[in-house]
């Protein structure tokens, strides 16, 4: 070891002084990654939302006693602009409690509708005002944080839309809500919920897939449109694999936030609470053309939606470039650095379900056990952290936390280069996943499976960030 100057005792405490600031290697890294802060700038909207019981006629004829927000299915998209406050004067019209939950927005931690945690329940003819300033721009969703395999599954979720200060000019923005519904014979939704098989399995996979509420979408377009195009997976279970071959698709935003670059679509999947927006041209060679989106993620390929390329002259394909170019670290030097937390996901018999899914052997019921047991877990905020899932089953674990993004870093210990913030990532059967984290929002934040089944049987978890 070289021999320390003199100099260095003084000079290694002005380091030490200068890192609280400074931080590490990888929280320098991560600055301007997202901000910390909203940035309010006044303006504030104003939503009236209604959870009910409802009969919805969808596009492809179907007519479904679903539970709903403002009586559709799905929900209604709210768009947003950056900077704008949101307000949601929320009525619960069911017949039994609710909450909403932002998936994916930093919103503060009061808000973030987790029952006995974040705030109590919303009993029938309740009210809450969820209010919130988004502090990233993309696409997010909202939904029921209370036996969410039933409330979701029958029809509770909506979009949330935070559009840029300075939106790209494209020639339409469309969104694709990706589910899928387990029906009777008679055409009614399935009334067994978090049963044995669901939980020995993937959660529920229904066997109607659905895009937008229609089995049949299709998006009209013209040759040379310029499209952003969102998908999300709100399904309880189901995984999709869209197949965009024959359009000049890219992802320029996953789970919200943008990427670094925009990345060829080829290997994206969406587990339950992912996000991918794409930019999308309709090359002019597909002129009245119908391009069938399938789904690949099955062995079974089927048809999740068209695109309609009307006959008609090309439009001007509007030239910029794609915004996505968000500043993402690159961790690449963390790889022999310990994790802070490793959470072991497993599963073993007993519990009201017959299975419990647990995260290192514990099992959370956030609705029935109303006790405040603390925080298993914390967090430093604002420092960096490593964290492990390390699936010890066979079946899928899209792991989602609440109140932060994350990076992946490696599977099975093997760096990857995800170029990408995440809030769920896929955990396969017997893997181990390491992520990376600078988390700045304090509170008591979930950490569950996004597989919904999975979550309801035991398998979340609250980490405090502080
Ligand atoms: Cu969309 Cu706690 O999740
Ligand atoms: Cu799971």
């Amino acid at each position: 070891m070289p021999r320390r100057p003199k100099l260095a005792h003084w000079a290694l405490a002005v380091f030490v002084l200068a890192s609280c600031d400074g931080g590490s290697p990888q929280v320098r890294e991560f600055r301007g990654a997202y901000p910390e802060a909203a940035h309010p700038t006044g303006a504030v909207r104003e939503f009236a939302l209604t959870a009910a019981p409802a009969q919805v006629t969808f596009p492809d004829g179907r007519i479904l006693a679903v539970w709903a927000y403002d009586g559709q299915v799905p929900g209604p998209t709210l768009r947003v602009r950056l900077g704008d406050t949101v307000r949601v004067r929320f009525t619960n019209h069911l017949a039994e409690s609710t909450t909403i939950h932002w998936h994916g927005v930093r919103v503060p931690n009061a808000m973030d509708g987790v029952p006995n945690v974040t705030q109590p329940p919303i009993a029938p003819g309740g009210t809450f005002i969820y209010e919130f300033t988004p502090k990233d721009a993309g696409t997010f969703w909202f939904h029921p944080h209370i036996r969410s395999p039933e409330q979701i599954e029958r029809g509770l979720f909506g979009v949330l839309i935070v559009e840029d200060e300075h939106p790209q000019p494209y020639t339409r923005d469309v969104v694709w809500v990706l589910d899928d519904w387990l029906l009777t014979p008679s055409g009614e939704i399935a009334p067994d919920f978090v049963t044995r098989h669901d939980l020995a399995h993937d959660g529920r996979w229904g066997n109607v897939v659905t895009v937008n509420g229609s089995s049949r979408t299709v998006l009209d377009v013209r040759p040379g449109e310029r499209i952003r195009l969102r998908l999300l997976d709100v399904a309880n279970g189901r995984v999709f694999a869209p197949d965009l071959g024959g359009l000049e698709a890219k992802v320029i935003a996953v789970d919200g936030l943008y990427a670094a670059r925009p990345l060829d679509p080829a290997g994206f999947v969406l587990a339950p609470g992912n996000r991918l927006d794409l930019d999308v041209t309709i090359p002019a060679a597909l002129r009245g053309q119908r391009l069938v989106i399938q789904d690949r993620f099955t062995r079974q390929p089927f048809a999740l939606a068209t695109i309609a390329v009307a006959d008609t002259e090309p439009v001007a394909t509007p030239d910029f470039p794609p915004p996505a170019t968000a500043h993402v670290p690159n961790w690449s030097d963390t790889t022999d650095m310990a994790p802070r937390l490793t959470f072991k996901l497993d599963a073993r018999a007993g519990g009201p379900f017959g299975i419990e899914w647990t995260i290192n052997d514990q099992v959370m019921d956030h609705v029935h056990d109303t006790h405040d047991h603390g925080a298993p877990y914390t967090l430093p905020r604002a420092e960096w952290s490593k964290l492990r899932f390390e699936n010890a089953s066979y079946r899928l674990h899209p792991m989602h936390m609440h109140g932060l993004f994350f990076k992946v870093l490696a599977r099975n210990g093997t760096p990857v280069d995800e170029p990408y913030f995440r809030d769920t990532v896929l955990v396969r059967p017997k893997e181990t996943v390491d992520v990376g984290t600078v988390p700045l929002d304090a509170g008591r934040w979930m950490a569950h499976c996004h597989i919904l089944e999975h979550a309801e049987a035991g398998m979340m978890t609250l980490v405090d960030v502080r």
